[in-house]
């Protein structure tokens, strides 16, 4: 199958279903035989950001190192799924201008949501003081304002929030429409 390359970028609190809506996604590339790659938040800061924290700077440096591999890679005909946080907007959008093939999605759980998940136990530490600038507790988080997908991952399973992805895709011209579904 031909493939155009794309970069689908994830943005929302840490919790809101993010890396798994990724992985869901990851799976139907891999089963259709599709080149793709998946940019965690969580595993690029073991290795290509290892020694950054989570300062306005640092972060910013983070989602461009992140920003300029998905570039490389959308390019060269990758699907390049980049699944952090990425919560400032201006930086948001300047990776969006130097990839150019750029889909926004904001997976969108109201913070008590991805509070009560808690997966990591990290909110509860942040509301203990025990762990500094955590996003949507003491550090800014700002939400798209034209993503091109908006999940409610608190609404929706993430099989459905994928789905509805790869539809816009498709609708995009990015995919072709045997990967069109209901959601
Ligand atoms: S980003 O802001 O630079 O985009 P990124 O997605 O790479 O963040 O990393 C966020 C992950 O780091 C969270 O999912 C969480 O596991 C962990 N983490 C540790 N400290 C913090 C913090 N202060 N704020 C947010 N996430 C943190």
């Amino acid at each position: 199958m031909t493939q155009k390359g794309v970069t689908i970028w994830f943005t929302g609190l840490s919790g809101a279903g993010k890396s798994t809506i990724a992985h869901v996604l990851a799976n139907r590339f891999h089963e259709a035989g599709l080149r793709f790659e998946i940019l965690d938040g969580d595993v690029v800061r073991t290795n290509l950001s290892k020694g950054l924290g989570f300062s306005k700077e640092d972060r910013d440096t983070n989602i461009r190192r992140i920003g300029f591999v998905a570039h490389l890679l959308t390019r060269n005909g990758v699907i390049v799924i980049c699944a952090a946080i990425s919560p400032y907007r201006a930086i948001r959008d300047e990776v969006r201008e130097m990839i150019g093939d750029f889909v926004e999605v904001y997976a969108a759980a109201p913070l008590e949501t991805c509070e009560e998940r808690d997966v990591k136990g990290l909110y509860k530490k942040a509301r203990a003081g025990e762990l500094k600038e955590f996003t949507g507790i003491s550090d800014p988080y700002e939400e798209p304002l034209h993503a091109e997908v908006v999940c409610h991952t608190d609404k929706e399973t993430p099989q459905q929030s994928a789905q509805k992805i790869l539809n816009r895709l498709v609708e995009l011209g990015y995919l072709p429409p045997i990967f069109r579904g209901e959601d």
